[in-house]
């Protein structure tokens, strides 16, 4: 019996697990809050979400990241590298649970976790092949003119603006080059965080 007892507990446990599975948005997704029917924020591709299942023809996620303390609009991927999890509108009031803080770049960063509303669709595991393609996007589109630039030449905040000032010389659109601003800026000189 008690064998029976405990396969069921692993069972239960396995099943639980896989409902709040970790995942990853594979695209730039709109965020939703409950009876509110526009958009109040953009999640960004590569961004690791925890699904939390079902919600009419969306799904609850919980997001995590670092705000900059008193401006829960942007939500970065470590502190003080402005590497968007997600952006939200400066309008928009939204609950959050706050965790440690860390002060660097002489601001107060803060840990956070929040629950919003998103389309189903637009979800992957694969991290790995996400970031493969902004390699191999980078590798092909950025070195017809010049040499391919080394991922290390700039720190995490400054990639954003270098692709952006590149990005019409290149063929890759506008959606795509979130992706690529993602890769860039996880593998820019002051990454990984340390502190
Ligand atoms: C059509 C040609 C062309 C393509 C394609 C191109 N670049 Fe450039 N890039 C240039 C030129 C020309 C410069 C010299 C500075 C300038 O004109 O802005 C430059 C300069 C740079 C610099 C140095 C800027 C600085 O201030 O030190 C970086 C970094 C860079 N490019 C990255 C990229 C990346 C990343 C891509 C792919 C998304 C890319 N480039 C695609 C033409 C190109």
């Amino acid at each position: 019996m008690a064998s029976v007892a405990k396969a069921l507990l692993i069972v239960a446990f396995v099943f639980t697990n896989a409902l709040l599975a970790e995942t990853y948005s594979a695209k730039v997704k709109q965020l939703y809050l409950p009876e509110q029917p526009k958009a109040v924020g953009r999640l960004l591709p590569t961004a690791e979400v925890k699904m939390l299942g079902d919600s009419g023809d969306k799904v609850e996620i919980e997001i995590s990241g670092w705000i900059e303390d008193g401006v829960p609009s942007a939500v970065y991927f470590a502190p003080n590298r402005r590497i968007l999890v997600a952006g939200i509108n400066k309008s928009t009031q939204y609950k959050f649970d706050d965790g440690k803080s860390v002060e660097d770049g002489g601001k107060k960063w803060i840990q956070i976790k929040a629950k919003f509303l998103t389309e189903k669709d637009g979800f992957s595991d694969d991290v790995d092949s996400m970031y493969k393609s902004a390699e191999e996007m980078f590798n092909t589109n950025c070195s017809i003119c010049h040499k391919l630039h080394d991922k290390k030449e700039f720190n995490a905040n400054q990639w954003p603006s270098m692709i952006n000032s590149m990005l019409s010389r290149t063929a890759i659109s506008k959606e795509e080059s979130y992706l690529l601003i993602q890769y860039l800026q996880k593998n820019a000189k002051d990454m990984p965080y340390k502190k």
